[in-house]
C-alpha cells in the first residue's frame, strides 16, 4: 500500500508497470534483488547513469554492475567464454557477477563502465527484478542503493532512509534473502575473485575445474569499487573480540556469549547464511541506536563467512 509519506510500493502489476515506465524515462528507482537492494537505471542512457552516480555520491572511476534478464541480451554487450558458460549454467540467475571484456559496439554507457574495456554483468534471481528486466529493451545499471561507502540496504525501508524522495519509487520485494552483495569474479585474465559473496571459491573451482584466487590488491584499481573502506556504519569497529566494554554494541555469533541489551546475535545457531542476512540489518540498527563503538566476535572464515569477514574488515578499516 502506498501511503502519503512514502514512495515505497507494494508488488502488483500496476506498480511494476509504473517502475518500468519510470525506467524508460531514464529515472532511477529502488529495486529488490536477492543480495541487497539496488538503485536501478537504464544502462544505455547517460542521463540515467549520471543520476545514479550523483545520487550515490559515487566516484566516477568506480564502475557499475549491468543487470540482464538472460544471456541473449547480454551477449550484445560482453564477450563470453567457456568458463562463463559453465558458471552461468550452474549459478544463474543468482548472486554471481562476471567481469568480461566489453564489446566495442556495446550500447552500455561508458560512464557506467568507467571507460574501462571490461564490463561487470549479473543475472539477478529475485522474481521482482526478473519481471522488470523481462519487459525492458535495455539492461539496468544497478549499484547497491546506499550512499557510497555506507551500508548496503536489505529492505525497501533501508533504501528510503538512504534516498527518501530523491528517487521516484522503491519496489518493496521484502527483505533480501542473502543480505550481502554478489560474488564478483574476473574472467578476463587469470581467474580471480574480486569480491567474495554467496557463491564461494570452492564451488566455482569445482565447476570450472581449475584453481581460482582471491584478488589481493585492494589498494590498486583492479576492482575500483573495492576501495578498502566500505560498507561502513561510520562508527569505530573492532574485530575478533571476545568481550566488549560496557556501552558498546557487541555483535556476536553462536551460543557462547552472554546476551545483554547491547548484544546483536548474527545467528544463535551458528548458521553463516543467517549471519550474512543479519549483518547489514544489525549495522544499520546499531548506527540508528547511536552507539559510539562496535565490537565483533570472530566469525568462522568458511563458506559465506569469507564474505562476512571481507565486509567486516572493510567496515572496520
Ligand atoms: O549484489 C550485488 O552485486 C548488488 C545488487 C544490487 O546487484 N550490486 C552491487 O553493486 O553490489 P555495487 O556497485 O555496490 O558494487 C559493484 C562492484 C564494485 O566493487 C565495482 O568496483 C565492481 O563491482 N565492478 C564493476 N565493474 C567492474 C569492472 N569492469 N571490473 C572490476 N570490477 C568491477
Ligand atoms: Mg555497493
Amino acid at each position: 500500500m502506498k501511503n502519503i509519506y512514502s514512495n515505497i510500493l507494494k508488488i502488483d502489476d500496476k506498480n511494476i508497470s509504473k517502475a518500468i515506465k519510470n525506467l524508460k524515462k531514464n529515472a532511477t528507482i529502488g529495486i529488490p534483488t536477492e543480495t541487497v537492494y539496488g538503485l536501478a537505471g537504464n544502462a544505455y542512457s547517460e542521463v540515467a547513469v549520471k543520476k545514479i552516480y550523483q545520487l550515490k555520491k559515487r566516484p566516477l572511476k568506480n564502475p557499475l554492475i549491468i543487470h540482464y534478464h538472460n544471456i541473449k541480451d547480454m551477449k550484445k554487450d560482453a564477450d563470453i567464454n567457456t568458463n562463463f558458460i559453465k558458471l552461468y549454467l550452474n549459478f544463474c540467475p543468482g548472486p554471481l557477477t562476471f567481469v568480461l571484456n566489453k564489446k566495442k559496439n556495446s550500447k552500455v554507457n561508458n560512464l557506467a563502465t568507467s571507460n574501462l574495456k571490461t564490463i561487470a554483468v549479473r543475472f539477478p534471481r529475485h522474481r521482482v527484478i526478473r519481471k522488470v528486466l523481462r519487459q525492458l529493451k535495455f539492461p539496468l545499471a544497478i549499484p547497491s542503493a546506499n550512499i557510497s561507502g555506507g551500508i548496503s540496504p536489505v529492505s525497501a525501508f533501508d533504501v528510503e532512509k538512504e534516498f527518501g524522495k530523491k528517487i521516484k519509487l522503491i519496489l518493496n520485494g521484502g527483505t533480501s534473502r542473502i543480505g550481502i552483495e554478489s560474488t564478483v569474479i574476473d574472467l578476463t585474465k587469470k581467474i580471480k575473485i574480486l569480491r567474495p559473496g554467496a557463491v564461494n571459491l570452492r564451488k566455482i573451482e569445482e565447476i570450472i575445474n581449475s584453481k581460482v584466487f582471491y584478488s589481493k590488491n585492494n589498494k590498486k584499481i583492479s576492482s575500483p569499487g573495492l576501495l578498502r573502506k566500505h560498507y561502513s556504519p561510520g562508527i569505530p569497529m573492532k574485530l575478533n573480540k571476545k568481550v566488549s566494554e560496557k556501552n558498546s554494541a557487541f555483535i556476536i555469533f553462536g551460543k557462547n556469549y552472554k546476551k545483554t541489551k547491547h548484544t546483536f546475535n548474527l545467528s544463535k545457531n551458528s548458521n553463516l547464511k543467517e549471519a550474512a542476512k543479519n549483518l547489514y540489518k544489525y549495522f544499520r540498527k546499531i548506527k540508528e541506536k547511536g552507539y559510539k563503538k562496535i565490537n565483533v566476535v570472530k566469525i568462522p572464515n568458511k563458506d559465506i563467512g569469507i564474505a562476512i569477514n571481507d565486509r567486516l574488515k572493510r567496515a572496520s578499516y
